[in-house]
């Protein structure tokens, strides 16, 4: 029988404010999205994993205008913190949409015009109470404050009233269709809850919907009427077809429309579960699997938002452990559902007793009894008893369980199984006490026996967290000697024990250091002077649209003949700061020189570099390395360079020291 292939994935993220800097609120929606993107891929399927920011509206130009830049200069500076952040995470979406691309521009004003051409969307008056903060119109039940203002529900913030010549899109006249989908569709919406929430609401009546404006400059004008721009959320959500080729790769929407899940926050169900739907269906577009709305962050018991002072900057735990234990941690915690409270405690303790203790631990004693007893080469093992076959069958079992956790998107689940299967391995070693078997030359076989089920059960292991904890799951596939990348296994072929087990293993490095509490929280209140948050940023030309090419290895480089020795005061002359790399273009008729533009923190300069040979322009976009900044200006080919950047040179390649970390610009390496 011909094998059914599974269809393709496409999971989205909301795209993201460009008003503020991104938090562990943001974080976490994207790192679900990462996961089960992570987990599709390993489970066969075609899988596109959208994210990307929210650059139109009243809310970016008055930020923009707060910081005395244009709306555009101002989103190119934030977004780069977006871009940042999510390789610091180890989340690798497959586009990164930005609502001021062409593309997305194009195909919003496409869809416009077809909803205008239907009758769906007409010309009107409207009148009403408006929050700037949420860019959105209060519902008219909305009780008066005594000063005769509004409240925004939301946000708690004073709305405004606006009156103005209006787009409105006809929601009218959807409200039984959506009525009728949300019936025949009970997963379009989840969980439950919030699909109770949406159908009451939208049973409770639905009115048009004022889609343009003509207060907001910044925004994507309405095709052939420009003193109207489109509404930010009539723009923002259509990156979720825009953003996978609508009106412009056929195939590629052909394949991944509509989407298997759109993730989002619960603070903005109404305008996914009510107001997308309704377009989509005016388009004649399918509707998407489902909107999965997900719960928030709170500190202090908050929802965390920069109005209220109380975010948590992903990079100071980055920082002090790599990004797995955040991710571990925000989606072992609380079910995607409901709502977290994040403690420094709860996230250390975590940290210690899952990750350090159960996990770690387990990797480092397995694999160090294995090079201790047998050179790191596990010989012919003994007959299988049945402590040892449990073992084999709790991992099919957890492997299923598991997969089925991860397929219908309840992670902390899919953890806690993989958990209860590495307590199980930890008693198994326990109870069968290898270094007592060592003792005994007679009980080699044993041993190896022994030995060989817990570096298969350390393998499936690695295999089965690896949608969750991706750089430590490629560390224990390697320490096991296992060749190539664990995100290559796919669930279906993943057994048990594997003929790659009779291979030599690697001293394994702690994959997680205990964290001690109180050191950590002394240096967590310090001001963060690492942290990516309160960084100037630099203003950056229009990113790539897709992720960026790999930066070429590093050539060889002959040694060279050694030059006289420099004094310290010499050495101490030399001014060596950051740059951040923000425009990159060729030097006319200079096959070698690329001219760039550097941010150096209190001031851009232009250096030109011969780096042509070996680097795009594009692929220095955004980069960051090290520039002498106080050598002599000097012009070369008729083109002036304030700088020198350092790079190894070796014939016509060269090859540049980037730094990964999230350093500022003008920083001095010393
Ligand atoms: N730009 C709109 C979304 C348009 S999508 C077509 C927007 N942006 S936002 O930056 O304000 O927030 C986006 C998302 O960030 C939220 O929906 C949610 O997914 C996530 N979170 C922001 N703060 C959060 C918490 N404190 N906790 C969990 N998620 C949170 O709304």
């Amino acid at each position: 029988m011909e094998k059914k292939s599974k269809p393709p994935f496409y999971v989205t993220t909301p795209i993201y404010y460009v008003n503020d800097v991104p938090h562990i609120g943001h974080a976490y929606t994207t790192i679900i999205a990462d996961a089960l993107s992570r987990f599709m891929k390993m489970s066969g399927r075609e899988v596109f994993f959208l994210t990307g920011t929210d650059e139109h509206g009243q809310k970016v130009e008055k930020a923009a205008a707060e910081h005395g830049v244009d709306p555009k200069a101002w989103a190119d500076r934030v977004v780069v913190r977006f871009f940042d952040l999510w390789k610091a995470l180890d989340c690798e979406p497959d586009f990164f949409i930005r609502t001021t691309m062409d593309l997305h521009e194009k195909g919003v004003q496409k869809l416009f015009q077809i909803l205008l051409d239907k009758g769906d969307i007409y010309k009107g008056e409207y009148k009403g109470w408006y929050c700037v903060s949420d860019e959105n119109f209060l519902t008219e039940d909305i009780a008066l404050e005594k000063d005769g203002t509004k409240i925004c529900p939301d946000c708690g913030r004073k709305a405004q009233v606006v009156s103005e010549e209006t787009y409105f899109f006809r929601l009218s006249a959807y409200q039984q269709k959506l009525l009728d989908h949300y019936a025949s569709h009970p997963q379009f919406v989840r969980p439950q809850s919030r699909m109770n929430e949406v159908t009451s609401f939208v049973r409770g009546g639905l009115k048009d919907l004022s889609i343009t404006r003509t207060t907001v400059k910044w925004g994507i004008p309405v095709p052939g009427d420009p003193a109207h721009s489109i509404y930010v959320w009539f723009d923002a959500l259509h990156n979720y077809v825009t953003g996978i080729g609508y009106d412009r790769d056929p195939a590629l929407f052909k394949k991944f429309w509509p989407a298997s899940i759109h993730l989002i926050g619960k603070d903005i169900l109404r305008f996914h579960a009510v107001f997308w739907p309704a377009f989509l269906m005016a388009s004649d577009l399918p509707l998407p699997d489902c909107v999965f709305g997900h719960g928030w962050w709170l500190k202090d018991e908050a929802k965390m938002s920069k109005s209220k002072g109380n975010v948590l900057d992903p990079y100071v735990l980055i920082h002090a452990m790599g990004p797995d234990p955040l991710r571990y941690f925000l989606l072992r915690e609380i079910p995607i559902g409901l709502d977290g409270n994040f403690s420094h405690e709860g996230f250390i303790h975590r940290v210690n007793s899952d990750l350090a203790n159960d996990l770690g631990n387990l990797v480092s004693r397995a694999l160090t009894m294995i090079r201790n007893y047998f050179a790191g080469t596990i010989p012919e093992p003994g007959p299988e008893e049945p402590a040892d076959a449990d073992v084999r069958k709790a991992f099919e079992e957890t492997k299923d369980r598991a997969i089925a956790q991860y397929e219908s998107y309840a992670l902390n689940k899919a953890l806690e199984e993989i958990w209860a299967f590495i307590t199980a391995v930890n008693k198994y070693l326990a109870d069968n006490a290898p270094w007592k078997l060592h003792k005994d030359p007679a009980l080699h076989p044993r041993l190896a026996r022994v030995l060989l089920t817990a570096a298969a059960s350390l393998r499936g292991t690695a295999a089965l967290v690896a949608p969750v904890l991706p750089g430590s799951a490629q560390k224990i596939w390697e320490y096991l000697g296992e060749s190539g990348s664990v995100r290559d296994v796919r669930f279906d072929l993943l057994a048990f024990d594997s003929p790659g087990l009779g291979q030599a293993v690697r001293a394994p490095e702690p994959l997680f250091p205990r964290v001690d509490l109180k050191a950590f929280l002394a240096e967590e209140t310090k001001p963060a002077k690492e942290s990516a948050m309160d960084e100037q940023k630099p203003l950056t030309p229009e990113q790539p649209s897709a992720p960026q090419p790999p930066i070429p290895a590093p050539p060889v480089v002959p040694a060279a003949p050694a030059k006289p020795l420099v004094t310290y005061d010499e050495f101490a002359k030399m001014e060596f700061r950051v740059a951040h790399v923000i425009e990159a273009v060729k030097v006319e008729g200079a096959k070698k020189l690329l001219k760039l533009r550097i941010d150096l923190g209190t001031e851009q300069r232009q250096i030109v570099a011969g780096v042509a040979e070996t680097y795009t322009p594009e692929q220095l976009l955004g980069k960051k390395f090290i520039v002498i900044a106080n050598l002599q200006p000097a012009v070369i080919r008729g083109v002036e360079s304030q700088g020198m950047l350092l790079a190894a040179v070796a014939g016509d390649k060269s090859a540049i020291p980037f730094f990964e970390a999230d350093v500022p610009a003008g920083a001095k390496v010393k």
